[in-house]
């Protein structure tokens, strides 16, 4: 037997400030999607935005309903639109961010675990890493490949 490890790395930023100009309009377009909130049920609203390789944005936010699991999660909700409607652009980049009383999170809002397995195939679709960003009202993280966030993803259907 062999113990093994996995290594991964991330950027932290003090503030949406310090990021490149084009994760900085995608955070943006991310904490305006959250507008498009629909959350009666948890008041949590979240915004995702996905960058293409063709330049177009996507954005899109959770949309819940009384039959609590129908809901969907901000980001799935932008990657399968971004997939459905530029069905042969690849997904370069998402950002995700969430208010709550109007106000952005003091918290990161990390992708869930479903949202994490979508994004690992749209950058299997894609075949390059995708770039996550993950904001609140203090700090943004950067993670260069959705790797870093699921590792050991479901991907041996064949
Ligand atoms: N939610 C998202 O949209 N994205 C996440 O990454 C975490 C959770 C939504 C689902 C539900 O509408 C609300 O936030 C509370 O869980």
């Amino acid at each position: 037997m062999e113990k093994k490890y996995i290594q991964i790395s991330y950027t932290e930023y003090a503030s949406p400030a310090e990021l490149e100009r084009e994760d900085r309009e995608l955070l943006e377009r991310a904490i305006e999607a959250t507008e498009g909130s629909y959350a009666p049920y948890s008041s949590f609203n979240v915004g995702a935005a996905v960058r293409l390789s063709n330049g177009e944005i996507v954005s899109a936010a959770n949309q819940e309903n009384a039959a609590y699991p129908s809901g969907l999660c901000a980001e799935r909700t932008a990657l399968f639109y971004a997939h459905a409607k530029y069905p042969s652009e690849n997904v370069v980049a998402l950002a995700v961010v969430a208010k709550s009383g109007g106000e952005l999170t003091p918290g990161l809002t990390y992708p869930c675990g479903a949202c994490r397995q979508v994004l690992q195939e749209s950058q299997t679709r894609a075949g390059a890493d995708v770039r996550i960003i993950v904001g609140s009202a203090t700090k943004v993280l950067v993670l260069d490949s959705v790797d870093a966030l699921l590792p050991f993803a479901f991907d041996n259907l064949n």
